[in-house]
């Protein structure tokens, strides 16, 4: 605050003693006009040298009623950057006043136009015992960036260190275009970093988020489009073999609404990467590291069975998999999966419809882990329809596939092309093709498939023939 105000008042009273001088140059004689000049920058340079905090008394105007740009720098409102002394109060009251800073029309109704305010940590750490939010809903337009947020250790657990909410609001969405970028976020393991709920076309860019409770490192709920990318975050800051990776707990990111999008972030420790209850998300460049599956961790979590919507592409799940509960379409492609992580299907009402998994690749330590599993504790998957497993590749573990090609050689009437090794689903062929290549020179068999049970093809001859089955099915 200091600093801001003596850098207005000094140009100020700079410019009105130079218009004296000027009016001095016109009016008197020359040695007097240099006697005068000469006292005037005795009394100018005291001024500067002595920085003026008593001699001008500052101006009552908080900065940003100054014309000129919207930027609140939180030290100038009292926040301690080295993060000793409690910054809540202050950036409280800078986001106060960017909210009541003059608006620049409305964006969704009922949400001001802030005109690209900005909320400055000017590269601080700050210690806080609240969450951060605004006074009321209805902003937009507005970045919060450039420093450290601290959770102190009477930090609620149950709260974000920032949180766009505002349980009494009656708008549909509350805030809109919120940016918070460049933050690194330490929750302290008091309780999550940010939270945003029912807002609109919100960005979480280049945040580092640490140190979460066993809860959220960012929560979505409701709302749409909150993108999250090019972010770190983790409970615990390791980088992988950590000793305490079987205590790993908590949430690094809960999409509870839709059309969100998760890109290029890494999770490096949390029992669970993301768990998504919303449809419609993308999730591309997800490297998870977290708690690996061999210690209870899961790397994407999709709880929304029966209706699922949601696509994994381009990512990396590192010795952490997916689990999908009843999926109804969803998609994961071009993603690796390294140390026998895995992609198990969980069954909840037995239905699995229009999933692709398709053209990942897949790396383990050949103790035969499948590459796509199937939980059926609660009930068997009885409602399979366009479900495509196909064209991934498998170094060291199990492949499972939704379509198979095999061949067998015999002499006789019956030929039998056992699939249960690679196909995913048991007792499921919804459709065969086969070929029979009779090498007996005369030999003209009238052939029929006879069986297609517990995933087991039999095709039949009328008479004993030397021949080769190939046979394609799908499920
Ligand atoms: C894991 O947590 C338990 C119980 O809180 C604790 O006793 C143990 O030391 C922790 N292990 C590691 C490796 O941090
Ligand atoms: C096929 O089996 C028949 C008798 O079952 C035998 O006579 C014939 O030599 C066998 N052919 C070949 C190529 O093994
Ligand atoms: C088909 O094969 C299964 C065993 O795989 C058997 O239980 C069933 O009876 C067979 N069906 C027919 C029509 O032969």
């Amino acid at each position: 605050m200091e600093t801001r105000k003596t850098q207005v008042a000094v140009p100020v009273l700079l410019a009105i003693m130079t218009l004296i001088v000027s009016q001095v140059a016109f009016a008197g004689k020359d040695s007097l006009h240099e006697r005068h000049m000469a006292e005037l920058q005795v009394v100018k340079a005291s001024l500067v040298r002595r920085n003026l905090p008593g001699f001008v008394s500052p101006p009552p105007t908080p900065p940003q009623a100054v014309p000129g740009p919207r930027v609140y720098q939180v030290i100038s409102y009292g926040a301690d950057p080295t993060g000793k002394a409690d910054s809540t109060d202050a950036i409280l009251k800078a986001m106060e006043d960017a909210f009541d800073g003059p608006d620049h029309g409305v964006l969704m109704e009922g949400i001001n136009d802030l005109g690209g305010a900005r909320i400055d940590l000017q590269g601080g750490s700050y210690l806080i015992s609240r969450p951060l939010r605004f006074p009321s809903a209805g902003a937009g337009n507005l970045l919060i960036s450039g420093g450290t947020l601290r959770a102190s250790d009477d930090f609620p657990v149950d709260k974000y260190l920032i949180e766009l909410n505002d349980e009494s609001s009656k708008l549909q969405y509350i805030f809109e275009y919120i940016t918070l970028r460049d933050l690194l976020i330490d929750c302290n393991y008091r309780g999550g970093a940010i939270a945003v709920i029912n807002s609109l076309r919100t960005s979480i860019d280049n945040c580092y988020i640490t140190r979460f409770g066993d809860t959220n490192g960012i929560l979505v709920q409701k709302g749409h489009e909150t993108y999250i990318r090019n972010s770190f975050l983790g409970q615990h800051i390791t980088a992988g073999g950590d000793k305490g990776e079987r205590n790993f707990s908590g949430t690094a990111v809960n999409l509870v609404g839709n059309d969100n999008a998760i890109t290029d972030t890494v999770i490096f420790s949390a029992a669970i990467g993301v768990m998504i209850s919303g449809q419609a998300n993308l999730l591309s460049g997800v490297h998870c590291y977290n708690k690996a599956t061999g210690f209870g961790g899961t790397g994407i979590y999709l709880k929304l069975p029966g209706l699922t919507q949601n696509r994994i592409v381009n990512s990396y799940l590192d010795y952490t998999g997916i689990v999908a509960e009843d999926p109804v379409q969803l998609q994961i492609s071009g993603t690796f999966f390294l140390g026998d992580a895995f992609i198990l299907l969980k069954s909840i009402n037995g239905v699995v419809r229009g999933v692709n998994i398709v053209d990942n690749m897949f790396s383990g330590s050949d103790n035969g882990v499948q590459i796509v599993q199937l939980d059926q504790t609660n009930k068997a998957f009885e409602n399979v329809d366009q479900v495509v497993v196909d064209r991934n590749n498998v170094n060291g573990m199990a492949t499972r596939s939704t379509v198979a090609k095999a061949s067998v050689d015999g002499n006789g009437t019956s030929w039998t092309v056992d699939f249960n090794q690679v196909l995913l689903f048991p007792n499921l062929i919804k459709h065969v093709q086969y070929t029979l290549v009779a090498r007996d020179g005369g030999a003209f068999p009238i052939h029929a498939v006879r069986n297609v049970s517990d995933n087991r093809v039999v095709v039949q001859t009328n008479a004993p023939v030397t021949a080769q089955v190939y046979v394609t099915v799908d499920q």
